[in-house]
């Protein structure tokens, strides 16, 4: 499947009651293939009326926080784990995040990123079923997985800028195509 169709059965998708509660789902956006996929929780207020990713608060807050680490927004995947806003912005539930991971897992493998940053708890324990990001945060697992704060978090403890921007750093780095020692 490519990414386009499977963004389109996102947005019709009715396998839980947020389909219910939404506007629009916000399947993510960012370039195919990507080299960096980043994975936040779950749409907030503005997504659900925008149907794109991170544009709110937080999205403001990723925006900076990219630069900083010399990233181009343009030129990375950003997705939540689940595709449709929780009513009051409540955290998802797990039959929500049961529901919707195949469409995660889908786009894994249909973008095929080196690396994948896992934004907070909710995203870290889906893809890596690890519990609390503290011990975590700043390593890369399995070659590619890189926990870090949600951008949320951060908004709410700017002290923890610095260190978000480093991993992103970390990410860039790590997802650089291999250069060939030949002279
Ligand atoms: N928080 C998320 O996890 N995802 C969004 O798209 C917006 C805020």
């Amino acid at each position: 499947m490519d990414i386009a169709t499977l963004h389109k059965k996102i947005c019709v998708c009715q396998l839980c009651d947020l389909a219910l509660s939404r506007r629009v789902a916000v399947p993510g956006e960012g370039p195919c293939p990507s080299r960096i996929m980043l994975i936040g929780e779950a749409p907030g207020k503005y997504e659900d009326e925008s149907g794109r990713p991170f544009v709110g608060r937080a999205g403001k807050l990723l925006d900076e926080a990219l630069i900083k680490a010399g990233i181009k927004r343009n030129d990375v995947f950003i997705t939540s784990v689940i595709k449709c806003r929780p009513p009051e912005n409540r955290k998802p539930k797990r039959c929500e995040i049961d529901a919707c991971n195949p469409y995660l897992m889908a786009q894994m493998e249909i973008l095929s990123p080196n690396v994948v940053c896992l934004m907070g708890n909710v995203a870290a324990q889906t893809v890596l079923g690890s519990q609390g990001i503290a011990a975590l945060r700043g390593k890369i697992f399995s070659g590619r997985f890189l926990v870090t704060f949600h951008p949320a978090a951060v908004l709410r403890n700017r002290n923890l800028m610095d260190a978000f921007i480093s991993d992103l750093k970390m990410a860039n780095a790590s997802a650089l195509p291999v250069l060939s020692s030949a002279h």
